[in-house]
């Protein structure tokens, strides 16, 4: 692979190339003489030297998934789980925060492609395992960490559940049930909620159900929609900013590494709400409702 591009919007923000001590990146110049030009992440910050494989990689490796879902991408894509970079050539057009690999990102809703009926999105998330972020998928990019299943949605103004195609943002996540992980909507729904009346910041949510299948809905932090647009935020500076060690397998949780807030805390010690506490949370006892 000769570069490959890196994106803020339609602006390049610079760019991947490997040299023989692995994958790095350089800044473009006029992104870096921009007036508001933002580093990636704070371990790298904006200056036209090129950044090396020992800072860079873990960055990039943690815009992918990890475990199950990564092994199958592999092999779907027929690339090496530790091919960080020809992973995120495929699948990193729509990431964790505001950059897109590979292709521009656009800002307006035109591509989204709603999933129509509810056994379509039933479909779709029954598949997920054995095709995560819908990979394969003419004019479909996207990627997010973690290992459970989960795919980058948009929600339009009617409410409607959508694909984004071709560079266009998600504006949602879409984390479904998990067989291995019972009651872990309602599970992440109420630590949501318990959060939030803690009056800590979280994203706004709902749960919902389609067939046997429930999920749970989350607004992006790192997204911000007004007027059927949609800007992309940067959040790295406090979702990642550690280093992570990579050996294409697990890299979440190490020491030194910063991650995002997540109900997955909570579900150590909560293995799933009582009824007693799924009748105190609104969400969880409509099944559905945004709280
Ligand atoms: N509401 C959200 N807004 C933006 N990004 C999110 C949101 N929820 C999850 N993510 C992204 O997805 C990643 C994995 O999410 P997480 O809930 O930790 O999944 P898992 O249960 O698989 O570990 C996070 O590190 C973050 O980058
Ligand atoms: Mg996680």
């Amino acid at each position: 692979m000769a570069s490959l591009p890196v994106y803020f919007e339609q602006r390049l923000v610079g760019t991947i190339s490997v040299d023989k001590s692995g994958p790095g990146f350089t800044y473009d110049l006029d992104w870096i003489g921009l007036r508001g030009a933002f580093p990636i992440s704070t371990t790298m910050p904006l200056k036209s030297e090129r950044i090396a494989s020992d800072t860079f990689l873990p960055w990039a490796a943690n815009l992918l998934p990890e475990s199950e879902q990564l092994r199958t991408l592999g092999q779907l894509l027929g690339m090496a789980r530790t091919d960080v970079i020809g992973l995120l050539s495929a699948i990193g057009g729509d990431t964790a925060g505001a950059l897109s690999i590979s292709q521009p990102g656009r800002t307006s809703s035109v591509q989204w492609r709603p999933v129509g009926k509810p056994d379509e999105l039933e479909n779709i998330i029954e598949d997920l395992p054995n095709k995560p972020f819908l990979v394969g998928e003419e004019g479909v990019s996207m990627s997010l960490a973690g290992a459970q299943s989960k795919l980058a949605v948009a929600v339009d103004e009617d409410g409607c559940i959508c694909v984004p195609m071709n560079g266009s943002p998600s504006t949602h996540i879409l984390k479904p049930d998990s067989p291995r992980l019972w009651g872990s909507v309602q599970n992440e729904a109420f630590c949501l909620t318990l959060a939030r009346r803690m009056k800590i910041p979280t994203p706004k949510i709902t749960t919902g159900q389609v067939g046997k299948r429930a999920y749970l809905l989350a607004q992006r932090y790192d997204r911000m929609c007004a007027d059927r647009r949609c800007r992309r935020l940067q959040p790295g500076s406090f979702t990642r900013f550690g280093p992570m060690k990579v050996n294409g397998e697990a890299r979440s949780d190490q020491k030194g590494s910063v991650r995002t807030f997540t109900p997955a805390v909570c579900s150590r010690t909560v293995a799933c709400p009582t009824n007693e506490i799924r009748h105190s949370v609104p969400a969880i006892r409509a099944g559905g409702r945004s709280v």
